[in-house]
C-alpha cells in the first residue's frame, strides 16, 4: 500500500478545503468511523507480527500527519472567518447618526421632567404611588369619610371587588393619596412631589377620563402658609421662565386643608390672548392649603408636632399654558402629526441650567 501516495493527496485536498464545512467533511471522509484511514488500522489486527512492525508506524504516521493538517486547516480558516466578520461588523464611531432618532417625548412627560427638574432643585423628591387605589388611602384617610359629598364630586372608577381587607377598590381619582402613603411610609420631615395619572368618569372638551395631575407635600415643624406661597411662586417663575409671574391666593375648601387656598395666576391680553405674568385678569392654577391635622394623623404622624402645605395641580392643564395646545383631548388621541408638532426631542432633557422651557 502507498501510504506516501494516500497521504498527499489527504494533505492536498485538505489545504484546498475553503470553508469549515468542507474541512469537516474531509476529517469523516478520513479520520471518521468509516472513514478511509481509520479503515487502515483496522487492518493491523489482521496481520502478521511482522507485518504489523513494519506498517505499524507507517499507518500511524499518516494518520498524525493528517489530523495535524485537518487541525492546522482549521485554524487558518476560522480566524479568517473571524477577520472578515470583524471587517463586515465594523461601526465607525466617528460617523454622524445616520437619521434623527424617530419618536418624540410627549408634553405631559416633558412638563413632569421640567416639574421635578424645578422642585429638585428646591429639595423635593419624587413619590409614588399605585393607580388602583382602595377608598381608605384615596378618600377616608384624606378626610372623605364615606358620606362625605366630595366623594360623589369625584365621579370615581369603581371595581366591582373589595380588596382582601374589604376594602372598596378604585382608579384613584388624585394624586393626594400619595401624600398618606409617603407619610405611611416614610416618616417626617418630608419634601415630596408625585406626579402620575389619575381618572375620573368624565369627558367634554375640557376633562378626559384619564388626566395627569402633580401633588406636593411639605412636612415639618413650624410650616406655615408663607412657606407655600413662597414654593409656588419660585416654582412657577422657574417653570413660565417668567419672573412677572403673580399669584393670588383665594379662601377655599378641600376637606384634606384646613385652611384651604386656591391660587389664581395672573395674566396679560396681548393681542386678545391671555399670556401668563401680570394682572389684568386671573384664572385659576391649582389646589392647596396646609396640611389637615385629621390627615397628618391618618399619616401616622403626631399633628401637635408636625405641620405641613399640599398643593395639586393639573399637568396637563401646565402643559397647554406653556406650549399653547387648546384641545386637551388632543393630548391622548396618538395623533402623529400633532406628536410631531408639540412633541419634544428625545435628546432634549430639561435642566436648570440649559433650560426647562425651551421648546423642540
Ligand atoms: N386633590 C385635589 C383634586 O384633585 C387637588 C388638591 C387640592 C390637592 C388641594 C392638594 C390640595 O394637595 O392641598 O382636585
Amino acid at each position: 500500500m502507498d501510504y506516501a501516495a494516500t497521504g498527499q493527496e489527504a494533505l492536498s485536498r485538505i489545504a484546498a478545503a475553503q470553508d469549515l464545512d468542507t474541512l469537516e467533511g474531509l476529517r469523516v471522509e478520513f479520520l471518521g468511523k468509516q472513514g478511509s484511514i481509520s479503515g487502515l488500522l483496522k487492518t493491523l489486527g489482521g496481520m502478521n507480527p511482522d507485518e504489523r512492525q513494519s506498517e505499524g508506524p507507517k499507518i500511524h504516521a499518516l494518520r498524525e500527519s493528517v489530523t495535524e493538517a485537518l487541525s492546522g486547516r482549521k485554524a487558518g480558516l476560522e480566524g479568517a472567518a473571524l477577520e472578515a466578520r470583524l471587517a463586515a461588523e465594523r461601526i465607525d464611531l466617528s460617523l454622524p447618526a445616520p437619521d434623527m432618532p424617530r419618536g418624540s417625548v410627549h408634553p405631559v412627560s416633558q412638563v413632569m421632567d421640567e416639574m421635578a427638574e424645578i422642585f429638585a432643585d428646591m429639595g423635593f423628591a419624587v413619590a409614588t404611588g399605585p393607580e388602583i387605589e382602595d377608598d381608605w388611602h384615596n378618600f377616608t384617610a384624606l378626610n372623605m369619610p364615606e358620606s362625605h359629598p366630595a366623594r360623589a364630586m369625584h365621579d370615581t372608577f369603581y371595581f366591582p371587588d373589595k380588596n382582601a381587607d374589604g376594602r372598596e377598590m378604585l382608579l384613584r381619582t388624585h394624586t393626594s393619596p400619595v401624600q398618606i402613603r409617603t407619610m405611611l411610609e416614610r416618616g417626617a420631615p418630608l419634601r415630596v412631589i408625585a406626579p402620575g395619572r389619575v381618572y375620573r368618569s368624565d369627558s367634554d372638551a375640557t376633562h378626559t377620563p384619564m388626566f395627569h395631575q402633580i401633588e406636593g407635600l411639605v412636612i415639618d415643624k413650624g410650616i406655615h402658609l408663607g412657606h407655600l406661597k413662597w414654593t409656588l411662586e419660585t416654582f412657577l417663575k422657574a417653570y413660565f421662565e417668567r419672573e412677572d409671574i403673580v399669584l393670588r391666593l383665594r379662601p377655599s375648601y378641600f376637606p384634606f386643608t384646613e385652611p384651604s387656598v386656591e391660587v389664581d395666576v395672573g395674566f396679560t391680553l396681548v393681542n386678545g390672548k391671555r399670556v401668563l405674568g401680570g394682572q389684568e385678569g386671573w384664572m385659576e392654577l391649582l389646589g392647596s392649603g396646609m396640611v389637615n391635622r385629621k390627615v397628618i394623623a391618618a399619616g401616622g404622624l403626631d399633628p401637635d408636632v408636625w405641620q405641613g402645605f399640599a398643593f395639586g395641580v393639573g399637568v396637563d392643564r401646565l402643559a397647554m399654558l406653556k406650549y399653547g395646545m387648546d384641545d386637551l383631548r388632543a393630548f391622548f388621541d396618538g395623533d402623529v402629526r400633532w406628536l410631531a408638532h408639540y412633541g419634544f426631542a428625545p435628546l432634549d432633557v430639561p435642566t436648570l441650567s440649559g433650560g426647562v422651557g425651551t421648546a423642540a
